[in-house]
């Protein structure tokens, strides 16, 4: 059997689950790993992942990294705003000559700005490698699960996707309290705004995943336009990334609305919550799909883990490195570029 030889590149909760997943799974062979934080440097994959000892040993070093000799790189580092930010590091690695899967967005690389797309579309010349997006949302709910659902449409009208996840058990206040936005005071945010900071981060990543949508719909977008909402918490709430006080943001609807044709076609709409003061359902699904045409579909999708599995890791933690472990054996087998992840994925995981 072919081995790919995977780099993973950090370790949160869901760089973790990714380096299990590729731990787990028999077609690969992990030979590298890095890391931010200074404590992990130096420790055994197997230990970072709780699984047996592998020999691979963690790093911060980049120049380690890029000296490798690998297939792909998983990176799943933490988004920062704004979209982008990651570039400089994902054009040393294709650059090097390893292909790329990122959890972070470039659903529809050939969107990007074209001094974006220019210099990755260079470093992927120049290492004969791909870039390419995976993961549940930017990934899959809207460029994939959205565009099946209407492939039993003769008439499309509108489709959106609706995501819900409460966030209480987000630990890392950087992310939540930074890049998500939570806490913040509601009325000195303007949430349309692309240059605060949460919707500089998110914009443009779910301005791509709707691209993606679209193209495998076969059409092109017009634009994009926000309608952001955000609400303030009713109470005083203890989560996970520490005390979010009472006024402060604890629900954001964040909203994107595609159009072509001088028609709005897609909406991506997510509720981030705190609480579920703010919802109409206070048990939604983690997914709606609400396609309006002829005929109309609506799909409500939740995720489950095993019954055996008794980890903390969640559901759809599982779920984004399925799609990224099933994403290998695509990135590795494309021709050199920026590639949007096509519709139909082999499995790559064994039942
Ligand atoms: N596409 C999807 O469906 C999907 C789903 C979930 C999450 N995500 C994305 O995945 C990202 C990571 O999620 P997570 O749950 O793993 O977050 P997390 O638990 O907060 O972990 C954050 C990660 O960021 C790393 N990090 C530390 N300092 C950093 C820096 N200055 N710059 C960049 N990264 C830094 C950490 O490295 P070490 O621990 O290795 O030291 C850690 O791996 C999120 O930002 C989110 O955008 C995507």
């Amino acid at each position: 059997m072919k081995k790919y030889r995977v780099i993973q590149w950090a370790t949160g909760a869901m760089g973790k689950t990714c380096l299990r997943a590729l731990l787990d799974c028999p077609s690969v062979e992990l030979v590298g790993l890095y890391v931010y934080g200074e404590a992990k440097a130096g420790q055994d994959a197997g230990d970072i992942a709780r699984r047996p000892p592998t020999g691979v040993k963690a790093t911060r070093d980049v120049e380690e990294i890029l000296a490798l000799d690998a297939d792909v790189v998983i990176h799943c580092a933490r988004l920062a705003p704004p979209y982008g930010s990651h570039d400089a590091e994902l054009i040393r690695l294709l650059a090097s000559g390893k292909n790329v899967i990122s959890i972070n967005g470039y659903s529809q690389p050939h969107s990007l700005s074209p001094e974006r797309r220019a210099a990755l579309e260079a470093a992927c010349r120049q290492g004969g490698s791909t870039l390419m997006g995976a993961g549940l949302n930017p990934g899959f709910a809207a460029e994939q699960l959205a565009v099946v659902a209407t492939s039993i449409c003769s008439r499309l009208d509108h489709v959106e996707i609706v995501e819900s996840v409460p966030c209480q058990a987000v630990r890392s206040p950087d992310y939540v309290f930074g890049v998500l936005g939570f806490g913040s005071d509601p009325a000195t945010v303007d949430a349309n705004d692309g240059a605060w900071g949460p919707a500089s981060a998110l914009n443009g990543m779910y301005a791509d995943a709707l691209a993606a949508t679209a193209s495998h719909l076969g059409l092109t977008l017009d634009r994009v336009e926000t309608d952001h909402r955000v609400f303030g918490a009713t109470r005083d709430l203890e989560i996970g990334a520490g005390l979010l006080k009472q006024g402060g943001i604890s629900h954001v609807n964040w909203r994107w609305n595609g159009f072509a044709g001088g028609r709005k076609l897609l909406t991506i709409s997510i509720h981030w919550y705190m609480e579920t003061a703010h919802l109409d359902n206070p048990e939604p699904p983690l997914w709606q799909i609400r396609v309006e045409g002829e005929p109309g579909v609506r799909i409500a999708v939740d995720l489950s883990k095993h019954p055996s599995d008794t980890t903390r890791v969640s559901a759809e933690q599982i779920a984004v490195a399925g799609s990224v472990i099933n994403a290998i054996p695509i990135v590795c087998a494309a021709a050199p570029g920026l590639l949007t992840r096509p519709l139909a994925t082999p499995h790559q995981v064994s039942r």
